[in-house]
Parts: structure tokens; sequence; C-alpha cells
């Protein structure tokens, strides 16, 4: 299921992002705002256990997280949303998969991996800004699932029809959160009209 987390505040960042003229700092911390907003909406199905609470009056019932969230950022760019979700979720694990595109093929290459172990039980959290033609997120979803993972939302940023359209494909049980589903890709297999390289824009390798 796709859903498109519209929100003024999301929107309204997601705009500085886009500009080409925002810098390096302020493109950063939009999208780490950007991810604890997200965030919250993700996790709005979050297992629950019921608890008792004892206040300072009464006995009460409350609840409890019940599972573990483990958040897997694709790096480079994934990394951009780490620290927003981890504010909403501290206890959250963190998992790394390394994923380049190649600029000719666009096809994405395997470089780093490295997970908690129990991913069966938890809820895993793949993140990256971007999903252009899918081919990264497919890829790092196969990745998880083949360690273990079964319930699996992949949030990112700016999707193109081509990528949710892999997404849905290869993975249909995954749930994909995005802040703005784009028109297209160009020839380069850039977003359109997007916001440029996402991992050059967070850590101003361009
Ligand atoms: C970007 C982006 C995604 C991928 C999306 O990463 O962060 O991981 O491209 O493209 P796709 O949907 O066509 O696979 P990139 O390969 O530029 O690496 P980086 O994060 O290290 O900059
Ligand atoms: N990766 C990016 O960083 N941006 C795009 O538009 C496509 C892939």
């Amino acid at each position: 299921m796709l859903t498109v987390l519209e929100h003024p505040l999301i929107t309204h960042k997601l705009s500085i992002m886009r500009d080409e003229k925002t810098g390096t700092k302020d493109f950063r911390e939009s999208l780490d705002e950007i991810a604890e907003l997200m965030a919250y909406e993700v996790c709005r199905d979050l297992p629950v256990k019921e608890i008792e609470v004892t206040t300072p009056i009464a006995k009460t019932k409350g609840v409890q997280i019940s599972k573990e969230v483990v958040i897997v950022p694709i790096l480079r760019a994934g990394i951009g949303l780490l620290d927003g979700i981890r504010r909403l979720v501290p206890t959250a694990k963190v998992g790394f998969i390394g994923l380049y595109r190649d600029e000719e093929t666009l096809q994405p290459v395997e470089y780093f991996a490295k997970f908690p172990k129990a991913l069966e039980d938890a809820v895993v959290l793949v993140v990256d800004p971007m999903l252009a033609t899918g081919g990264s997120a497919v890829d790092a979803i196969k990745l998880v699932k083949d360690r273990g993972a079964k319930n699996i939302k992949l949030v990112c940023l700016v999707g193109a029809p081509e990528g949710v359209k892999a997404m849905e494909e290869n993975h249909p049980d995954v749930d994909i959160y995005l802040a703005a589903l784009d028109e297209k890709l160009n020839e380069n297999g850039y977003i359109v009209p997007g916001l440029g390289d996402a991992g050059d824009r967070i850590f101003g390798t361009k």
C-alpha cells in the first residue's frame, strides 16, 4: 500500500529541499525535521500491549510498544532520515545497507550490510530519501527479507511512479510511505522535478 503523507509542514520543508539554492545545512536540517514528522505517521500502527500503570493517584491501564523497531538506512543518503526517526523511537536498533547506483546501468551495487539480530520479530523501517527506479529499495528489502524480516515498511521522501511500480511488483507486502509522489524519471534516472542528488546535497560532495 502506498501512503503519501501530505501535510503543510512536510510540504513546506520539502519545498526548501527542492530549491537548488538551498545549501547543505538547510537541506540536512529540513530532511531531519521531515523524518521526524513522517515517523509519527509511519508508526501509527505499531503493535502495543496493555500494561498496568500506577499513577500517584490510582492504578490505570496503559500501553507499551510490543515489538522491536529496527531502522535500516540505505547508505549514504538514508542516514539523513535516521536521527529524526530515532528522536521518536529512541529505543530503535539500527542496521545499515550500503548500496550505490551504478551511473551507467542504474543498477544498485551492494558494498556493506550490518544488521542487529532477530529481524524476524521486529518492525523494520527501510529508509532512503529517494525512490527512483526502485532498484536500490527492491534490493535492500530483499536483503532484510533474506535475514528473516517479515514486517517491513519503506520510508522515502520523494518517489517516482516507476519506483513505486517496481516495489509493488517485487514486494507487494511492504507498505510504502512518501512525502511526495513526483511525475517521472528523466533519461539519467533522476526524479523530475525531484530535488537532485540527495546524497551529494546532504554530504556536500558536489
Ligand atoms: C540514491 C538514493 C537511493 C537511490 C535511488 O543513492 O539515495 O539509494 O539513489 O535510486 P534507484 O531507486 O534508482 O535505485 P545513490 O546511489 O546516489 O548513493 P548515495 O546515497 O551514496 O548518494
Ligand atoms: N537518486 C537521487 O539522489 N536522486 C534522484 O533523483 C534519483 C536517484
